[in-house]
């Protein structure tokens, strides 16, 4: 992509879903507030709803008023938001929109365009191909996709396949929200700007690592596709594999797509199947029934859904990346719905002393030193070291453990809390797809959860009930024991 311009043009399609109004628009007007939009970009925004110019910068005005604090809000950057802004309805599968829609693209372009494709993934294929087929894919263009890219490893090579009849692979952006928070890029940071760490980044000095992703909501109206998809496919399948490869992966020659993504791509190559054989040791799976959230009573996940279901809302894993680097080291992995606190965090805990010279209660006082990487909801890095305990001693010297902490809000206390989407349309807008998923991590990642969710199948495996407000079902306090690990909470 070395010859992409900044684009000219950003085609949204599903511009009045719902994450168009959450994240999206918002995402675009503090660009604009910034004034980091390309001058003169236009944007177009498509839907199957039929609305004009103005009935779509309502509803971009109506969510900015909602998503953007207003204290951040000015006039000027609405009305250069506004400007920028045109729309035109269409559908994947109506031959007569999508060339309508071609048409508008053809007169509102003036270099590159960048697609963004937010509905469905079903209707991605077709869209691109339609663009192809009306002549509006050619060179010059680029297209993002939002997760999911398929429910399994099947569905999701049809939909690469029938984007890459439209699109080559240089020009598809698949995006992964997370890469674009700003933490986990500090984790890329904090490994490969410093040389502190990396001496000590391997089973040599690592005892095991835990990456939480835990969060407080429930469903909230998607039951529908969280039923058919649910906490691995949803969570883990992307984002907690895609920072398994930024704890894991070797450093890339350059900070740059290729690099980037071949060393990640190693590190999904290499985890170690977790099948039908071993499932029911090496992963836990939990529903949440009715409990507490945040202070308040709470429905459980089938009473949400008004049924019944074997979907798991909770799910623990112990991987392992059989490289020469991690041989023998876990990565544990949990993400859930309903639990108490909404938190992402990754934890590295390194290895206890090799002897201990102090005898006396220091043996007992001592731990593993840690290095904690919290993402959510605030940005922090903390390393737990030793210290003597304050004191004369005389009943042998004591220890404690206290945390070096860097905090990022008091550091850079001017920064404004970024949505990940400013920075992915950015890239995306001037064609950097380090920050974005290549089509064989997506297709690996689905093999290896594939195999968890057949394995849970054939074992007949069903999610335990957890209450909300809990940290899931017990098991997964099991999961860790057995290696003589305990969660950081
Ligand atoms: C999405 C999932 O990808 O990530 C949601 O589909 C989940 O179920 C969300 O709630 C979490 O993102 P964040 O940025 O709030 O941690």
């Amino acid at each position: 992509m070395s010859q992409a311009t900044p684009a000219s043009l950003l085609t949204i399609f599903g511009a009045t879903g719902d994450l168009a109004r959450r994240m999206l628009l918002p995402s675009l007007y503090s660009l604009q507030a910034e004034h980091l939009l390309p001058d003169g970009m236009r944007i177009l925004g498509t839907a199957r709803s039929e609305l004009d110019r103005e009935g779509f910068s309502n509803l971009v005005a109506a969510s900015i008023a909602e998503r953007i604090p207003a204290a951040e809000r000015s006039d000027e950057a609405l009305r250069g938001l506004l400007e920028r802004l045109d729309y035109c309805a269409a559908g994947a599968d109506d031959d007569a929109s999508m060339q309508a829609l071609a048409g508008r693209v053809d007169a509102l372009r003036n270099g590159d365009v960048l697609y963004h494709m937010s509905t469905a993934p079903r209707f991605y294929g077709p869209a691109c191909q339609a663009l192809a087929a009306n002549g509006v894919a050619g060179p010059g263009t680029r297209v993002m996709l939002e997760k999911p890219i398929g429910k399994d490893l099947a569905s999701a090579i049809a939909i690469n396949d029938s984007v890459a009849m439209a699109f080559d692979e240089e020009r598809i952006f698949r995006t992964d929200h997370y890469l674009g928070k700003e933490g986990v890029q500090n984790l890329i940071a904090l490994r490969f700007g410093n040389s502190l760490f990396e001496p000590l980044w391997s089973a040599r000095h690592i005892e095991q690592v835990q990456i939480t992703v835990g969060e407080t909501v429930g469903v909230e109206g998607r039951g529908d596709y969280y039923d058919d998809s649910g906490a691995l496919r949803d969570m883990l399948q992307n984002h907690l594999l895609q920072l398994l490869c930024l704890v894991a992966m070797e450093p890339p020659a350059r900070f740059e797509p290729t690099a980037v993504r071949n060393e990640k791509i190693k590190v999904l190559r290499s985890l170690r199947p977790i099948d039908r054989g071993n499932v029911g040791t090496e992963s836990v799976i939990g529903q949440y029934t009715a409990g507490a959230s945040e202070g308040r009573v709470v429905p459980g996940y089938a009473e949400e859904l008004g049924r019944a279901s074997r979907t798991e809302t909770f799910v623990a894993l112990r991987a392992h990346v059989d490289n020469w680097r991690w041989s023998g080291v876990p990565f544990y992995l949990r993400t859930g719905k309903r639990l108490p606190s909404r938190s992402t965090e990754i934890y590295i805990q390194f290895r206890k002393v090799p002897y201990s010279i102090f005898g006396g209660p220091a043996d007992t006082d001592m731990r593993p030193n840690g290095l904690l990487i919290k993402l959510q909801p605030e940005e922090r890095i903390e390393l737990d070291l030793m210290s003597k305990t304050p004191g004369l001693d005389r009943a042998g010297l004591r220890l404690s453990q206290v945390a070096l902490d860097l905090d990022f809000h008091e550091e850079f206390l001017n920064s404004r809390k970024r949505i990940a989407y400013e920075r992915l349309y950015l890239d995306a807008i001037e064609g950097n797809g380090t920050l974005f998923v290549r089509r064989d991590e997506t297709e690996a990642a689905w093999q290896w959860v594939d195999a968890i969710a057949d394995g849970w199948r054939d074992a007949g495996m069903l999610p335990k009930p957890y209450p909300a407000g809990t940290w899931g079902p017990g098991a997964s306090v099991s999961l860790v024991d057995r290696l003589g690990h305990g969660w950081r909470e």
